[in-house]
């Protein structure tokens, strides 16, 4: 497919990227490009591929064929730490937290602020405790303290702890697979605005969801995968969100009547 839509830079590209499990083709030839500090949607239908490309992106998969290039150098990712290390963060659908821990522990998980004690690293508590809590006002998340447990969360504030959480080591991409799939809706908007927020600090989101709202609400970009291919792709301002559930659905051209109700919900 021709990028008409190319990012000038772009931070991440795929290159004609194939993946086959066994028998299966769940991508094949994909092309996807995300410029710095832009949003991009993807969007498609169950199986079209969506998870499996995120997948190959953030190194969880390999790609079967093609390549991807991280600010105009090609990578090879063989598991998701190498692609952390160059500031590819995923966000997975469960969250990936753990209920038992505060805030604090969560964002710096495997990641703890330590200060040389007699020669031993020692865990600095206070240290990480103000860490987290200047990097949730730089997200602008509001929790009544960065000592809350994990559990005693909503699903919103959850969901935002686990971005705060792939955000606070310096990632230029975060990758969010339906990060507000299993949300109310009045804490939906405030993952979206984390969205925002997160744009306005240069990071570049790669979004997957499956609702129209989020997609235009949220986006600069989208792009339709069908089938495990490219289908169609546009800046936001250039289509509709009819236009994008016929994508959804394999259609292009004249999607009168194509307004499903239980698409756009
Ligand atoms: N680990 C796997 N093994 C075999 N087939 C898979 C695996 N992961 C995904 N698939 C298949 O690849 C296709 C794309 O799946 P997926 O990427 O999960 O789609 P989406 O996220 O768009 O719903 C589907 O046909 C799915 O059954
Ligand atoms: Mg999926």
């Amino acid at each position: 497919m021709t990028p008409t839509h190319a990012p000038a830079a772009p931070i991440l590209q795929a290159r004609s990227v194939s993946k086959f499990f066994g028998a299966i083709t769940a991508l094949r030839d994909v092309n996807l490009q995300v410029g710095k500090g832009e949003v991009l949607g993807v969007v498609g239908d169950n199986g079209a591929g969506k998870s499996t490309l995120m997948k190959v992106l953030s190194g969880l998969y390999t790609p079967s064929e093609g390549a991807l290039l991280f600010e105009g150098g090609e990578v090879r990712f063989d598991s998701p730490r190498a692609s952390r290390k160059i500031g590819i963060e995923m966000v997975y659908q469960d969250f990936a937290l753990a209920g038992n821990m505060s805030i604090h522990e969560n964002i710096f998980l495997g990641r703890e602020v330590k200060k040389p004690w007699l020669g031993l690293p020692l865990l600095n508590k206070k240290a990480q405790r103000e860490q987290a809590q200047e990097h949730l006002n730089r997200l602008k998340i509001h929790v009544k303290s960065v000592d809350q447990n994990v559990e005693d969360l909503s699903g919103g504030q959850r969901q935002a702890v686990a971005i705060a959480r792939a955000t606070a080591f310096d990632a230029k991409l975060v990758i969010m697979d339906e990060p507000t799939a299993a949300l109310a809706i009045k804490e939906v908007g405030k993952v979206l605005d984390l969205i925002h927020t997160l744009k306005e600090h240069g990071v570049s989101v790669i979004i997957i969801s499956h609702r129209m709202d989020d997609i235009f609400y949220a986006c600069d970009r989208v792009m339709a995968l069908y089938q495990g291919t490219n289908f169609a792709e546009s800046l936001i301002g250039n289509t509709t969100r009819n236009e994008v559930i016929g994508w959804i659905m394999g259609t292009k051209g004249n999607t009168t009547g194509l307004a499903h109700d239980s698409v756009a919900a």
